[in-house]
């Protein structure tokens, strides 16, 4: 058993400063890793933040493509994640050389993929998308450009509707976002009636339906912020709730459970691996660490740019 302090918070902020490192947190981590954290955002901002940091070490509180995210954009810094096996469904979905084979089926198509993919599917992509951003990236194809979406079919669906190109989809879903309950939705925007459905686009478009405000985590933060509504229901993973609480004091927020209620089914299994005594082991050991060879992340920093470069 490793020895961890007793004023863990104190001992974490030491080692920030010793190691001169950022805290960056997603919002879908635990609120005591929001709260020590240095920034936190949505994959765009996140990605953003690891870019232009001028710490020597980023301490990534997400999962692992979101760390390879800021080792391919910001390669001399140290970039740290407190648990390695902190995965992703839509990412594990789709193996690179599986959907190098759709390509090779759609030899003239360009491949837009969402941020939630491996390095190697990166690697392979013409330009990379978050839920923030992926309809600009989508719009800025001539309509007559053949596109291959990839791994998430329900934003995938989404971006169709609201674009009204038609895409190939690859069939990878959130496993957090696929398991949320229509029924659960309909007892409870019946049992207030005032209140509007938000939704993250990684939702099937039967529960999108529904939704008052579809996007990204922090659209639909600033959406509830703004908004004048007595209450919401919240259909996206349930670590946001923490910020929509502290910026809309006194707004009733419900969250949407999942199939099972009785699962904590609106929590990601992966993003919350992370927890305070690993993010001091990883400040204090400097492990696990993400590295990447230099071929892959030249690859996969392309796709990246141009998405960068669209705004
Ligand atoms: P955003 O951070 O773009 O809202 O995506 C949510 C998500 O599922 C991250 O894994
Ligand atoms: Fe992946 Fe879904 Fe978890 Fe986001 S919430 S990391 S998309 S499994």
């Amino acid at each position: 058993m490793e020895k961890i302090p007793s004023d863990l918070l104190g001992a974490i902020d030491e080692l920030r400063k010793a190691r001169k490192a950022v805290i960056l947190a997603h919002y879908y981590q635990e609120p005591d890793i929001q709260d020590i954290a240095d920034y936190i955002g949505d994959s765009l901002q996140l990605a953003r933040a690891a870019q232009k940091t001028d710490a020597e070490v980023i301490l990534f509180c997400g999962v692992h493509f979101m760390a390879e995210t800021a080792k391919i954009l910001n390669p001399t810094r140290t970039v740290l994640i407190p648990d390695m096996k902190a995965g992703c469904s839509l990412a594990d979905s789709c193996p690179a050389p599986l959907l190098q084979r759709m390509k090779d089926r759609h030899p003239n198509a360009k491949v837009v993929s969402y941020i939630n993919c491996s390095a190697a599917v990166k690697a392979i992509s013409d330009v990379i998308c978050t839920s923030s951003n992926a309809e600009r990236v989508i719009r800025s194809f001539p309509a007559e450009q053949e596109i291959i979406f990839a791994p998430d079919r329900n934003l995938g669906a989404w971006l169709q509707k609201q674009t009204g190109r038609q895409m190939q989809l690859w069939p990878g879903t959130c496993q957090v976002h696929e398991t949320f309950n229509e029924r659960k939705l309909i007892e409870l925007a019946t049992r207030n009636p005032g209140a509007k459905v938000v939704a993250h686009p990684e939702c099937e478009p039967t529960l999108l339906a529904y939704a008052d405000f579809v996007g990204s985590t922090s659209a639909l933060l600033d959406y509830v912020t703004r908004t004048d509504a007595p209450a919401f229901i919240v259909a996206t993973e349930s670590g946001i709730l923490h910020q929509m609480k502290k910026q809309a004091p006194g707004k009733n927020l419900i969250p949407l459970p999942g199939m099972d209620e009785n699962c904590a089914c609106n929590e990601c299994p992966h993003m919350r691996r992370n927890t305070l005594e690993k993010i001091y082991l990883a400040l204090r050991d400097m492990q696990p660490r993400l590295e990447m060879g230099e071929e892959l992340r030249l690859a996969a920093l392309k796709p990246l740019e141009a998405m960068m470069a669209l705004g």
